[in-house]
């Protein structure tokens, strides 16, 4: 039988680990930073030192695991599926900005069994397992305002690849997000945004275009915290098996009533 809890203090401690890897270079004079797809997608040696790290870390421990890594791709077979990216926030990381995390989540035959972001800068440890969602050792709630003008919501959007199908549409839902909501943040981590709508910190955050390595983790943490988290494909809600595989997420507080949130998830799920 798999112990999930083995699971989790594997996935625990090689973030840790991932996490003082990535310290050496936080902030270091002279880091190289290359390109990867375009200027707006950027890796260092970091990224894939850390993403080394976590795949002996399991092939240790795990072997015949399969691992979906953001710099290493997808490799093995089993019942066993590790979604990594060794940093989230790449962009912040390499400015010296304190924004960013290593994310390992887990999923037993296709359901998510186990979820780490490990934000090291600020010596933060986000998990969740059977036992519920945790900053540390303290227990994680989802809560924050029903009320859009009380919310927070925290999204790196409009990113250039949504200017691409609706981008007129795009600019006036980000001007009415501005409008509608209290505050709007773009902090440039998905993780790191979703641990904070885990967190209570955060009322919503929302993504078009992430990989399961941005999300598996947090979105599971989101959910074992007592919030919400929807995909959308093609205008529709999605069912909520492997929903870590969809692109387009929605995550919530408890009870928030969004109703422009889930009018654009709607309506931007609809590009081609
Ligand atoms: C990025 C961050 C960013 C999101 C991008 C991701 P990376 O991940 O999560 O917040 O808007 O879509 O690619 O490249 O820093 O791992
Ligand atoms: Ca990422
Ligand atoms: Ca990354």
């Amino acid at each position: 039988m798999t112990d999930i809890r083995e699971i989790t203090d594997l996935a625990i401690d090689a973030a840790r680990g991932a996490g003082e890897i990535a310290m050496e270079g936080f902030r270091r004079d002279g880091l190289r930073v290359d390109l990867k797809q375009d200027f707006h997608d950027l890796v260092t040696v970091y990224d894939r030192r850390c993403e080394e790290h976590i795949r002996e870390r399991i092939e240790e421990r795990f072997p015949g695991s399969a691992i979906v890594g953001e710099e290493g791709g997808a490799s093995g077979e089993g019942s066993l599926t590790w979604h990594i990216d060794p940093i989230d926030g790449t962009a912040n990381f390499a400015r010296g900005m304190a924004l960013w995390a290593v994310c390992i989540g887990v999923a037993l035959d296709g359901e998510m069994v186990s979820g780490v972001v490990y934000d090291p800068a600020n010596d933060q440890l986000f998990w969740a397992d059977d036992r519920g969602a945790f900053l540390g050792d303290e227990p994680l709630v989802s809560r924050g305002s029903e009320d859009p003008r009380q919310a927070t919501v925290i999204a790196n959007f409009p990113l250039p690849r949504d200017l691409v199908h609706f981008p007129e549409l795009a600019l006036s839902q980000f001007a009415r997000l501005s409008e509608d909501y209290s505050h709007y943040r773009a902090i440039g981590s998905s993780a790191v945004s979703l641990c904070w709508v885990a967190a209570g910190w955060a009322d919503a955050t929302f993504s078009f275009g992430a990989n399961s390595w941005d999300v598996a983790a947090a979105a599971f943490i989101v959910r074992r915290a007592g919030g919400t988290y929807v995909t959308y494909a093609g205008g529709e809600p999605q069912p909520a098996e492997r929903d870590y595989e969809n692109p387009h997420y929605l995550a919530l507080i408890p009870g928030a009533r969004y109703d422009l949130l889930h009018d654009i998830m709607r309506e931007q799920s609809r590009r081609p």
